[in-house]
């Protein structure tokens, strides 16, 4: 039986942090295996909102490609590529914007969401522009490209899912065909972990623990997280379930049994909150040193990473070149 094709994307934000990796990219890692797998880095979708600030894009593009190798995305099995580099999608972009109205684009929650951010950064007058305003568009494309069955995302991402849903429906409705799938969303399992201040990690919070960061820095870090806050002294009682973010990751990071030794123990006054996030520290780094150990190979061997990249974007153009022909086909193009 042939496998059921998958397709989703990240945009080049820099050097990935463990909320991505723990909510997202470990989830694509299960996932590979057992899907036809697409995994591209969304350069286009990123050039939405920051198309006058492309300094770092380049290089922000290799960072993501190689934290994803160093979670484990296999190149062997599942198919790694950049977006901007598979032409097709924006002819298929322009065939899906056509055929999409207005209004689908304007609902978009999402969008108003990114437009609200875009505005408190910018200001009151920054203008949304026609591309960010395609954005639902776009990544219908990114994902009817490979007439893919699902779409592993994060709950924040289903909206744009249903966008893509009705735009596949009314393309096959038009052009009287049943070719294109409507794609599920395949939400994330997620084990959300907050940033270092109880708050969502974030980049631009300064929050956030890198997959690419030093055992020394991920240990300073760790020291800075929030605790229970009622608690001054070492030997006062404390309570693990208010303890805001250390015993947290203890829950994601450690084992049954070190989980419940930590509650006890911190419950008991036994364990001060300087040692604990010490020994936190050493867990984290510990389950962290694999994928950094691979992460420090691929720095090293950046031409590996490009390579793997160009046999992604040929792979990926294969597909989309068989997609594009239908589509062609069906919309009558000469
Ligand atoms: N919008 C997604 C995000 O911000 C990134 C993305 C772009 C994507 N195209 C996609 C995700 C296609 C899944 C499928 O995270």
């Amino acid at each position: 039986m042939t496998q059921q094709i998958i397709v989703s994307g990240m945009r080049p934000t820099g050097k990935l942090h463990l909320g991505h990796y723990l909510g997202v990219i470990q989830n694509w890692v299960d996932l590979q295996n057992k899907y036809d797998s697409y995994f591209f880095v969304a350069d286009w979708h990123a050039l939405t909102t920051k198309y006058d600030k492309t300094e770092e894009l380049k290089q922000d593009v290799i960072e993501v490609a190689m934290d994803w190798l160093a979670a484990g995305i296999n190149p062997e099995v599942a198919t790694i590529y950049v977006q901007s580099h598979i032409p097709e999608i924006a002819e298929l972009n322009i065939y899906l914007g056509m055929a999409t109205p207005q209004n689908w684009v304007e609902r978009d929650p999402t969008l108003k969401d990114m437009a609200k951010i875009l505005r408190t950064k910018e200001g009151q007058n920054s203008q949304i522009s026609y591309g960010l305003m395609g954005y639902p568009v776009l990544m219908s494309a990114d994902i009817m490209m490979m007439n893919a069955d699902a779409v592993p995302v994060g709950i924040d991402q289903v909206a744009h899912i249903e966008i893509t849903r009705d735009i596949a429906r009314r393309f096959n409705n038009i052009y009287n065909t049943d070719f294109f799938k409507e794609p599920k969303p395949l939400l994330n399992k997620c084990s959300l972990i907050c940033g270092l201040d109880g708050n969502k990690m974030g980049k631009s919070f300064h929050n956030d623990i890198k997959i690419s960061d030093t055992e020394e820095v991920t240990a300073k870090k760790i020291m800075t997280a929030i605790t229970d806050r009622s608690r001054m002294r070492k030997t006062d009682l404390g309570h693990p379930d208010e303890c805001e973010v250390a015993f947290k990751y203890w829950q994601i990071f450690g084992t049954e049994e070190e989980i419940s030794n930590v509650r006890k123990e911190c419950e008991a006054g036994e364990r001060g909150c300087a040692d604990c996030k010490r020994q936190l520290g050493c867990k984290i780094n510990e389950k962290l040193s694999q994928v950094r150990e691979r992460r420090r190979y691929y720095e090293s061997h950046t031409d590996e990473v490009m390579d793997i990249l160009k046999e992604g974007d040929k792979k990926a153009r294969q597909r989309a070149g068989q997609v594009l022909e239908q589509v062609r086909n069906l919309v009558r193009m000469y």
